[in-house]
């Protein structure tokens, strides 16, 4: 397999953004294709916002500016011509993610790496969407991409060990550690363990046992955890964890089922942070 010189990342929303942000920082060449130009717009100024921030702590390998040239921004899928790798980071959502994932096959050149950050899918499920299922693998990064240490690996049923040697270099290369879940299984190693922990979180809110901030706050302070599980929910997109609760729930059974407060609050709209709103009010944010 070629060297891998040039990553094109495919959904630059919160996930893709920080990807796109850490392929840039460790010297990659990086395509960052969205269907919304908007979407593109807003992952330029967050990651300008962020850089800045890495900057002024002396956190930073070369200035801001040699980082996010090595970035072309697009709403071309022909754009994924130039890549040696795809990173699909698209809503987590299987018709959609096998849309992509076919559509950017045909773009690509036959040698090239397909990667996605499906929180929980099957990596063979998606890997039937393109031509090449050896060359196909689960690449799960953890939020927020730019902070976060660990890339949880996944191999399908037919990825190649070249594959998942070639990918284990590209993770080195990112500053990052790695796991590799062998077994292609629903929800992997993390998200089997992060969902039944937040649905907990608002079992325990729902029975009337404690408050949203005092569960956070049990959770960061007895446990050591950076944020507790409301927070994490509001931080990573309600929805987003509700699809995928609702994969977990239909593949392994009543363990995973969602809580009324988890589907209401994404009925109503509250998705979190990005919407202002969710089990926090974030109206008076900037
Ligand atoms: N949010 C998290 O904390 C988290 C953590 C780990 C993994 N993930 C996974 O990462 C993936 C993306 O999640 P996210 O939270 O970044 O979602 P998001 O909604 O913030 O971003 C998705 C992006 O994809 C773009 N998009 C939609 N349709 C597209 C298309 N056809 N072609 C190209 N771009 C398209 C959207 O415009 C948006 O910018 C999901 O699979 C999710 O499960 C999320």
């Amino acid at each position: 397999m070629g060297e891998i010189n040039t990553i094109c990342i495919f959904g630059l929303g919160i996930m893709g953004t920080g990807i796109a942000q850490v392929a840039a920082t460790n010297g990659f060449k990086v395509v960052a294709v969205d269907t919304f130009e908007q979407a593109l717009d807003r992952a330029q100024q967050t990651m300008a916002r962020s850089l800045k921030k890495f900057e002024e702590k002396g956190k930073l390998p070369s200035p801001p500016e040699e980082i996010t040239e090595r970035i072309t921004w697009s709403t071309d899928y022909q754009a994924a011509q130039l890549a040696d790798l795809v990173i699909e980071s698209v809503p987590e959502i299987m018709e959609l993610k096998q849309e992509v994932l076919g559509k950017a096959d045909r773009c690509c050149r036959p040698e090239v790496i397909f990667a996605s950050n499906t929180s929980q899918f099957s990596i063979t499920a998606l890997a039937a969407a393109t031509d090449r299922p050896d060359r196909f693998i689960g690449m799960h990064w953890f939020n927020p991409p730019v902070i976060m240490k660990l890339i949880e690996v996944v191999r399908g049923l037919q990825t190649s060990d070249a594959t998942l040697e070639t990918l284990m270099a590209v993770c080195h290369k990112l500053n990052k550690e790695t796991v590799v879940c062998n077994k292609d299984t629903v929800g992997f190693i993390t998200t089997r363990m992060l969902s039944l922990w937040g649905s907990e979180a608002a079992r325990i809110l729902e029975e009337g046992i404690a408050s949203v901030e005092d569960i956070d706050k049990a959770c960061r302070l007895a446990f050591g955890h950076p944020m507790g599980p409301f927070q994490l929910s509001d931080f990573s997109g309600l929805e987003t964890g509700l699809r995928v609760r609702q994969k977990l729930f239909e593949t392994y059974g009543d363990r995973y089922r969602p809580t009324p407060t988890q589907i209401n609050l994404v009925k109503a709209g509250f998705l979190g942070r990005k919407s202002g709103r969710g089990y926090y009010d974030y109206s008076g944010d900037k």
